[in-house]
């Protein structure tokens, strides 16, 4: 089997600067895969990760996050259940996701969909958008995708199976599966609530189930929208999983921009990379000058002006 090298950058909420443009370009990465979340808390910072990203000379692709394409009122009905706001915030929702796929240029925007890695190895594209718990921007997927259950969003996924079969298959989402677990520091379990849940996306898990069913080789799960931190714990959530021969991996490090005590800021990615048909995940911090670092002990919060 051939050799495999990948990035794998968590949500960005406006941390993207051109050292990451200046790293990447230069790196050895195959390609760069991009959990989504482009925008950070002002208006109009979605604009400068997607100029960033969509100048990278690498082949990069990327599955869009609750954030991407979206506004505050469509995200306040998600999160109060209100179908009037999600539907009245919904309006022109297809024009600003095509707005965002053109202004990305030649990336690939991901999304029940399927794209090749390599001769033998496939990259899924799960349900774009994911914020868990249920069908988030029902609207939405409804048009450009016919679906309009979980149960529908399962079948859409199975539909990529002639695609898949025979592949190693690496499963790209915005949220993770569910199925791992239920406590609130676990890689996808429900920090904002005090008792925890799971959080994870069911019709992903359930697609996950189908395709090991098949004997299919399911390598990495990779998605974000959890972010690592949680404030009132005091610490990170677990971001990666290796059971059954599947490596899950949550790569929302947010700030992914981070500086340490000496004030030297450090850019997050994780590496995947296949040796000899064997996967690895590794934290990278890279610093300005490109140096990298596998751990950052005494990582302090960088606030961009611009973004947070
Ligand atoms: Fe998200
Ligand atoms: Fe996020």
């Amino acid at each position: 089997m051939e050799n495999l090298k990948l990035a794998l950058v968590g949500d960005i909420h406006g941390f993207w600067d051109r050292k990451d443009n200046e790293y990447f370009d230069n790196s050895n990465y195959d390609a760069i895969l991009i959990t989504g979340d482009f925008p950070g808390y002002l208006p109009l910072s979605g604009l400068k990760v997607t100029r960033g990203i969509a100048n990278l000379k690498k082949k990069v692709y990327w599955i869009p996050g609750n954030h991407d394409s979206t506004n505050a009122v469509q995200l306040l009905g998600e999160i109060l259940h209100s179908k009037w706001m999600i539907r009245l915030g919904g309006i022109g929702h297809r024009f600003r996701l095509t707005r965002l796929k053109r202004r990305m240029g030649d990336t690939i925007c991901m999304g029940y969909s399927v794209a090749d890695l390599d001769s033998k190895t496939v990259l899924v594209g799960a349900r774009p958008l994911s914020m868990g718990g249920s069908l988030n921007f029902l609207p939405l997927l409804k048009k450009e995708f016919g679906v309009s259950s979980e149960r529908e969003s399962f079948e859409r996924m199975k539909s990529l199976y002639p695609k898949i079969q025979g592949k190693e298959c690496v499963l790209l989402a915005h949220n993770g599966p569910a199925g791992y677990g239920s406590k609130r520091d676990d890689i996808w379990g429900c920090d904002f609530r005090k008792k925890g849940g799971d959080w994870g996306d069911r019709d992903l898990l359930h697609f996950i189930e189908f395709l090991k069913e098949r004997g299919e080789k399911v390598s990495l799960v990779l998605a974000g929208h959890m972010h690592h931190h949680i404030r009132d714990l005091g610490r990170d959530r677990t971001w990666k999983v290796n059971e059954n021969s599947t490596h899950a991996v949550n790569a929302a490090k947010v700030p992914r921009i981070l500086k340490d005590k000496e004030g030297n800021s450090f850019r997050h990615h994780v590496r995947l990379e296949r040796k000899n048909g064997v996967w690895d995940c590794q934290e990278i911090f890279v610093g300005k000058k490109g140096e990298e670092r596998i751990s950052l002990p005494d990582e302090e919060v960088l606030f961009s002006s611009d973004t947070f």
